[in-house]
């Protein structure tokens, strides 16, 4: 029978459990929080000055927690931890397997596995273990398995609680959520956990369900947002040729209480870490299950994504090409606030243009350009460079592709632009943040997504 959660471990120190962790230390003094990690150099970035993570609210978070009620510890620590453990939260990367079966659609569970073998060799008494990861349905039976490896007198109950923070707004997120999500078996293990989260959350809003539901709802609500922006991009195309304006048709969707306003807005295609390795979990579950409408319907979304970007970028690569060839970038990161560049529209974009032989200069003031040109064809190394400023950036460029809706780039006085660009460039906003008119009045032919041109 679980007792009251006093002590928490989370292994994983990462995007996901850091922030939530400081936030649960934060909420809840009366318990002790100790995080876990392998990377014996990121818990010296989570005990120092300078986190590994950026979250607006996150350092002033960790400096009133740390010590007090917050741990960060390495491996061979984390074995005592887990021993007096009454709850231990799995928060590691479950990537897009790369080779074996399901390899480049179903998630690659081996961090989570590992995980599981360290709490079967160390917990004792009744051990309450939660997969915070986002995980494929049915991930528990294995973790149940091996946890049954365990020596005997240990129990353990397995829930599901899985995270729906976006990045940039971690912190807002974890502290006033929509909504907590707990899946579960045993409903005293839930209700345990439901106590955690009531020191903050209002109980209206703390959902418990079964283990399975739990599992199958992060990947469907990601589902679900990644076919949000799939659908106004297919709208958005059929705007361009019809002379109707997607923002405008994105207001009328949205404003139907059953819809909302939130997540149309139409733009080069999504990114991030997790839209493009869920949908794709789902679509391997839907085949592994024997359901191919299913999965064909879920890929659907992925195929969406992929041609929004080509479609947009065969534009930018017959303007520069009809110039001289060379292309300003701005804007590298999956979303504005963000210094993440995981799976972000500017890899495939940029790669497709390189293939065309055109020369990038590249800007973005958050991400590290030496990390960033990792992700770049070898072979076009030379065929690009950093620009340190939105202007630099579009000195002489016969093209300006927007890709990231940065702030900064809403207020471009294009009639001080037009002054270094080649004569009759072109102007692309995959975002449709520019204004066009302006944009049109010094002269630059204008690409906005979603509009006539
Ligand atoms: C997402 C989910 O929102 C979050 O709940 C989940 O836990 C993790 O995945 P995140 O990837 O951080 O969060 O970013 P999000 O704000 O959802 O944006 C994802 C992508 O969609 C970005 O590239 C963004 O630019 C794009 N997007 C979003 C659009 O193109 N249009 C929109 O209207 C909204
Ligand atoms: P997320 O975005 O899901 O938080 P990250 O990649 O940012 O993913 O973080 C996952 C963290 O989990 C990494 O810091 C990694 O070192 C850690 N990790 C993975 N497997 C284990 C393990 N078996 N034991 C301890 N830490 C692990």
């Amino acid at each position: 029978m679980p007792h009251p959660i006093k002590k928490i471990v989370c292994i994983g120190a990462g995007y996901v459990g850091g922030p939530t962790m400081a936030v649960f230390a934060d909420r809840c003094p009366d318990i002790q929080v100790t995080v876990v990690d392998m990377n014996a150099a990121r818990i010296a970035a989570w005990n120092s000055n300078s986190l590994p993570v950026y979250e607006p609210g996150l350092a002033e978070i960790v400096q009133r927690t740390r010590g007090r009620n917050l741990h960060f510890i390495g491996q061979a620590e984390g074995a005592k931890a887990a021993a007096e453990a009454d709850a231990v939260f799995i928060s590691v990367n479950t990537p897009t397997k790369t080779h074996g079966e399901g390899a480049g659609r179903a998630s690659d569970l081996s961090y989570v596995e590992s995980c599981a073998r360290f709490i079967a060799q160390h917990a004792q008494g009744h051990t309450i273990v939660i997969e915070k990861s986002t995980m494929p349905v049915r991930a528990a039976d294995t973790i149940k398995k091996i946890l049954a490896t365990g020596n005997s007198g240990t129990k353990f109950d397995v829930l599901s609680n899985p995270e729906f923070l976006a990045e940039g707004t971690a912190i807002r997120d974890l502290e006033k959520p929509d909504r907590v999500l707990i899946g579960g078996e045993s409903t005293e293990a839930v209700r345990a956990l439901a106590d955690v989260y009531a020191h903050w959350v209002p109980r209206a809003a703390i959902i418990t369900t079964g283990l399975w539901s739990a599992e199958l709802s992060k990947l469907a609500a990601n589902a679900f947002l990644a076919q949000r922006v799939s659908s106004i991009n297919a709208i958005s195309s059929i705007c361009e040729v019809t002379e109707a304006d997607v923002d405008e048709v994105a207001q009328v969707v949205g404003a139907d209480s059953r819809v909302g306003p939130k997540f149309l807005k139409a733009s080069i295609g999504f990114g991030g870490s997790c839209f493009k390795k869920d949908v794709y979990s789902l679509v391997y579950l839907c085949e592994h299950y024997r359901l191919p409408e299913a999965a064909a319907y879920w890929e659907q979304v992925l195929k969406m994504n992929e041609w929004q970007k080509q479609r947009i970028t065969y534009k930018v690569i017959e303007q520069a090409k009809s110039g001289n060839g060379t292309v300003a970038v701005l804007g590298l990161a999956f979303k504005k606030n963000t210094n993440d560049f995981r799976e972000s529209p500017a890899i495939d974009t940029c790669n497709q243009m390189l293939q065309a032989g055109l020369k990038l200069k590249l800007y973005d003031a958050k991400v590290y350009f030496a990390e960033f040109s990792k992700v770049l064809l070898p072979s076009a190394n030379g065929s690009y460079t950093q620009a340190m400023s939105a202007v630099e950036a579009m000195q002489g460029v016969s093209a300006v592709f927007i890709l990231t809706e940065w702030d900064e780039f809403k207020t471009i006085d294009w009639k001080a632009v037009a002054k270094v660009t080649q004569p009759k460039a072109g102007i692309f906003d995959g975002r449709a943040i520019i204004d066009v008119a302006a944009a049109k009045a010094a002269g630059f032919s204008v690409y906005s997504v979603g509009k006539a041109r």
